[in-house]
């Protein structure tokens, strides 16, 4: 008895240091895929059509001759995590000779994919997006509004004004998400722009999402309002235009009004000011009448990962911590968002929980 309470005394320490161990060296496996990524890796195994051997994959990256041998652990790891996996090499008679091929993962990777994932992994793991992890004590500690003010003394959006490469790296990552995004929400809920006539994508950074309904509903008028720095000089088209302006002055007036990865930047008092904007900007009375929001809605109470192990759930926290350090906004419950929705005027809404860790939600005036 007493030897199986000592075993079981060793077992937790090790999974203990384990599960440190694994939370500690992470930034491992998002650096890893930047490397990949940086060396071309997905494309060239997309190019190759088939299953990829190791020897076959090091001949084609640029890489130093002496770093050959490195290669392999790498792949490894990214495959182990699920960034490729390994199939027989048809060429080869050996069979235990296997080759790289995509998954899901780094197909979205590809850098020609019009849904690529790319420039928002790149702009996270940029060592200018790493900073302010740094302050996020210091931050704690101080009364900035956000770690990446501690960082850079300035808003984040003050600095993409300033600094028109990180301005540039935002819009193409923000634009890299939507275009994802907004394919789905075009596939699994098209209604929801039914007798839309006019619509303003509010914050719609370089209008991705907003290209995308203005090609899918040629009826509907669409208007990309953002700061000045991210839309000035980008040409409109037909049933498409950029305005620049601030959403806490005033938003354009429309039919319906879009808010993608916006109400979560902000805390409460800002979010209320911008939701009341958009109340105040919505034209139309009748079902074309509404907010369209796409962002999170958190599960209430806290929730324990090592017993739920829900990735969903996962990448919500983790977007929240991100949010605090950026902006300072935050995910909220369906219950917190009610409260803003009703706070800033309007009467229902109705989510659609059809994006993953996100949802659509309709709010009606
Ligand atoms: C996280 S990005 C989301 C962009 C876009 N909605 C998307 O999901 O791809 C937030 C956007 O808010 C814009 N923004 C920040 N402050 C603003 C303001 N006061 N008025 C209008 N837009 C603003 C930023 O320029 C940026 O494009």
């Amino acid at each position: 008895m007493e030897s199986q309470n000592k075993d079981l005394g060793a077992t937790r320490l090790l999974n203990a240091q384990t599960h440190i161990w694994n939370h500690t060296v992470s930034y491992i496996n998002s650096m890893s895929l930047k490397s990949a990524i940086d060396l071309n890796i997905p494309d060239i195994i997309h190019k190759h059509g088939k299953p990829m051997s190791l020897s076959l994959l090091v001949s084609s990256l640029q890489i130093h001759p002496s770093k050959s041998a490195y290669i392999h652990r790498l792949m490894r790891i990214l495959t182990y995590s699920g960034f490729f996996s390994l199939q027989k090499v048809p060429e080869i008679s050996d069979p235990s000779e296997e080759g790289y091929v995509l998954t899901d993962a780094s197909t979205l990777l590809l850098k020609d994919h019009p849904l690529s994932a790319t420039p928002l992994l790149l702009l996270l793991v940029s060592p200018a997006m790493k900073k302010p992890w740094y302050e996020l004590t210091n931050w704690f500690q101080n009364d900035d509004p956000s770690p990446f003010h501690t960082a850079y003394g300035s808003r984040i959006w003050d600095y993409a004004n300033a600094n028109p490469n990180f301005n540039h790296s935002f819009n193409e990552a923000t634009a890299s998400d939507s275009s994802l995004i907004i394919s789905v929400v075009l596939e699994s809920c098209k209604d929801v722009f039914n007798g839309i006539k006019s619509l303003v994508d509010v914050a719609g950074g370089t209008g991705t999402t907003a290209k995308a309904i203005a090609k899918a509903f040629p009826e509907i008028e669409c208007t990309v309002f953002d700061l000045p720095h991210v839309v000035d000089g980008l040409p409109g088209y037909a049933n498409l235009k950029f305005v620049g302006g601030n959403m806490f002055e005033a938003v354009p007036r429309s039919d319906a009004i879009l808010m993608k990865w916006i109400v979560h930047d902000w805390p409460d008092e800002e979010c209320l000011k911008i939701l009341k904007n958009c109340r105040e900007a919505i034209a139309s009375k009748g079902e074309a009448g509404k907010l369209i929001i796409i962002d999170s809605v958190l599960e209430e109470g806290d929730v324990a990962g090592d017993k739920h192990n829900n990735k969903t759930v996962e990448s919500q926290l983790l977007m929240d911590m991100l949010l605090m350090v950026l902006y300072p906004g935050k995910e909220r419950t369906e219950k917190e968002l009610a409260n803003l929705f009703r706070s800033a005027g309007f009467s229902d809404y109705k989510i659609h929980p059809v994006l993953g860790s996100r949802s659509l939600i309709e709010v009606y005036p």
